[in-house]
């Protein structure tokens, strides 16, 4: 299956528009009202992450990140029953070590660019999440189910462990206990419990899944796209055991004046009105 996603760079002082065309065979991604919606498109196959969606994905959040016109990214699956099921199983029967750990870790890089994106990225839960697709959904900074979503790690039932950062993301969204749990049981976690351990923000109808995203991401949208991106490092930062997150965090306050939406932040409370950012 085929897509385009346009970008339309439109450069307002000058009035000259340039258009970067991607082409992907895996997802689609389309642009609307400054949210950029990736859907992963294998229906047939549950969405499963091939290796090939997965640096496509990747591809789109890069665009994404670099389009000024873009406020923020969902991700979601196509079709009525998955948002990802998982890994492409089929991939893993010749795999030898070497080329597994590879795998791993060209999935992980992928999955932290997600993780690390300067502007909100929400996955839009739509079905089953197992695998790689609950691995996918922990990189997004938020999640919002629809109430048919399931959640878990079935890796152990094919002797195997997550390998897109599950056993780490898991222990930092639900804690270690019921990480332990999901993990090792390889159970299926409905949407409730999973709105009740934290691991989504929000439960849904099916109907008003994109909807509510969008509603987060608009939101997002009205406050500093500079102090968004400074969040996401801090936030990280709690996770870096190399790191301490408080001296970091204070590091990257005062950084915050140096930059210009501070100025016009301020500036707009003291003369109140509204603030105008500038998007990068
Ligand atoms: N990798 C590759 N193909 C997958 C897949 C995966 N992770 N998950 C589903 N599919 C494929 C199935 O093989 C099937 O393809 P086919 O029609 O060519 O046989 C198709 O998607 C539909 O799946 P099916 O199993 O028939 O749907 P179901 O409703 O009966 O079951 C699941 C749904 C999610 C419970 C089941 O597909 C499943 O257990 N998938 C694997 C989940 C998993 O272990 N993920 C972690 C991988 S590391």
């Amino acid at each position: 299956m085929r897509s385009a996603e346009i970008f339309n760079l439109n450069q307002m002082n000058t009035n000259i528009t340039s258009e970067v065309t991607t082409t992907y065979t895996n997802i689609l991604a389309e642009t609307d009202s400054g949210i950029m919606t990736i859907t992963v498109n294998r229906p047939e196959k549950l969405n499963a992450l091939n290796h090939q969606t997965i640096q496509e994905i990747g591809k789109a959040v890069t665009n994404g990140m670099k389009d000024s016109t873009v406020n923020g990214i969902i991700i979601t699956g196509a079709g009525e029953k998955a948002f990802v099921a998982g890994a492409d199983i089929s991939e893993f029967a010749n795999y030898n070590p070497d080329e597994a750990r590879k795998l791993s870790l060209d999935g992980q890089e992928v999955f932290r660019q997600i993780e690390m994106c300067s502007k909100p990225v929400i996955a839009a839960v739509n079905g089953f999440a197992l695998g790689g697709g609950c691995e996918l959904a922990m990189s997004c900074h938020m999640r919002i189910a629809s109430e048919n979503a399931k959640f878990g790690q079935p890796e152990v039932k094919l002797g195997l462990i997550p390998g897109y950062g599950g056993t780490q993301r898991m222990v930092q969204l639900i804690g270690k206990g019921k990480a332990m749990e999901y993990l090792m049981t390889s159970d299926m976690m409905d949407a409730k419990t999973a709105l009740e351990l934290g691991l989504v923000n929000y439960v849904t109808t099916k109907e008003t899944l994109i909807e509510k995203c969008k509603e987060l991401i608009t939101k997002i949208s009205a406050v500093s796209p500079e102090a968004i991106s400074v969040i996401v490092k801090c936030v990280d930062a709690y996770f870096n055991p190399e790191v301490d997150g408080f001296s970091f965090e204070a590091d990257e306050f005062g950084k915050c004046f140096t930059k210009e939406d501070s100025k016009e932040g301020i500036a707009a409370f003291l003369e109140k009105r509204k603030p105008i950012w500038k998007r990068k």
